[in-house]
């Protein structure tokens, strides 16, 4: 699926744009900090196999966060919904995604949710296979079939950087590890969450998954089935309800489209049965979504009255 450049797209990336003055991008990754910050790109892709995009297309970027929607779907398909949501909840938090305090306050202790980092961490560390590197091969294959490309892989750079200064995530998975909602060894998980969160493509790549959650986990055009219905559905519910942080709420009402945001600057979106939406802009508003990238989300639904609500 090639992706032509369009130029009504262009104009609202024009517009969004000067927002990215206003945000910075994320730096307590070192490697992300080198990000260019009045980067935006956009691409949208449609059930009939077309797909538009203005910005700089062919550059990639990791998903970080964004990588937890796949890890939830590869997790649900490997365990079952009983099995994970025994571990993890289903509600938002209204906290920052990398908070501890609720696991603590809450009873059981378990993560609210699986957009969270303890969440995504606890759901990550149900992927199963006899070592990080069939774990990662296993997410990777994933995330190649319901995009339909070949190739993908991650950011080494990236994930060392990350590894190297995960500290509150390992005190996360501690924690997770006292309550048994992690069985494993801390730095195994670790290395591949870490790993997960650096798999690295452009936004073009990143409108096929949510062109894959639109259409219920269909290949748009085979219906072959790439997720069953059912996980996809559950993908989507938390990327309405979860998905921009304890922004979630504030962006169902001003874009209206399930989402889900990543500290490299991504924005992953699924317009039910319409298109899927990929967004790159590193500048990051202080909950840690795309500050212009957030902006032309709202444009585009606005425009193309995307709003599901
Ligand atoms: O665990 C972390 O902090 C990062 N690898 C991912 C966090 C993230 O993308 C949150 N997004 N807004």
């Amino acid at each position: 699926m090639d992706c032509r450049s369009d130029e009504e797209l262009f104009q609202l990336v024009q517009e969004s744009k000067v927002h990215t003055a206003e945000g910075k991008v994320a730096d307590y990754i070192p490697a992300l900090a080198q990000a260019d910050p009045d980067s935006l790109a956009v691409a949208m892709a449609f059930p009939d196999g077309s797909c538009y995009s203005a910005g700089d297309v062919n550059k990639k970027s990791t998903l970080q966060s964004i990588s937890k929607v796949i890890a939830l779907a590869l997790a649900l398909l490997d365990n079952g919904e009983e099995y994970v949501f025994q571990r993890v909840g289903m509600e938002p938090t209204g906290d920052p995604f990398n908070s501890i305090i609720k696991l603590e306050t809450t009873e059981p202790h378990k993560p609210l949710n699986p957009m969270i980092n303890a969440g995504a961490l606890a759901v990550t560390s149900m992927i199963k296979g006899d070592s990080v590197e069939e774990r990662l091969g296993r997410i990777i294959h994933l995330t190649e079939l319901i995009t339909g490309v070949e190739g993908i892989g991650y950011n080494k750079e990236v994930a060392m950087s990350e590894l190297q200064t995960a500290d509150l995530n390992r005190s996360l998975a501690y924690y997770l590890k006292q309550y048994h909602v992690i069985e494993e060894n801390v730095e195994t998980v670790i290395e591949l969450y870490t790993k997960q969160c650096a798999i690295e493509m452009n936004c073009s790549d990143l409108a096929k998954i949510g062109l894959t959650l639109a259409m219920d986990g269909k290949h748009p055009l085979t219906g072959e089935t790439l997720l069953p219905p059912r996980v996809a559905s559950i993908c989507k519910t938390f990327m309405v309800t979860c998905g921009m942080y304890n922004a979630s709420g504030e962006f169902a009402i001003r874009v209206g489209i399930p989402a889900k945001s990543g500290v490299a600057g991504g924005i992953m979106a699924a317009v039910p049965y319409r298109c899927g939406i990929g967004i790159f802009g590193p500048a990051l508003d202080e909950r840690g979504n795309s500050i212009a990238g957030w902006d032309l989300m709202e444009r585009l639904s606005k425009k193309y009255d995307l709003s599901m609500f």
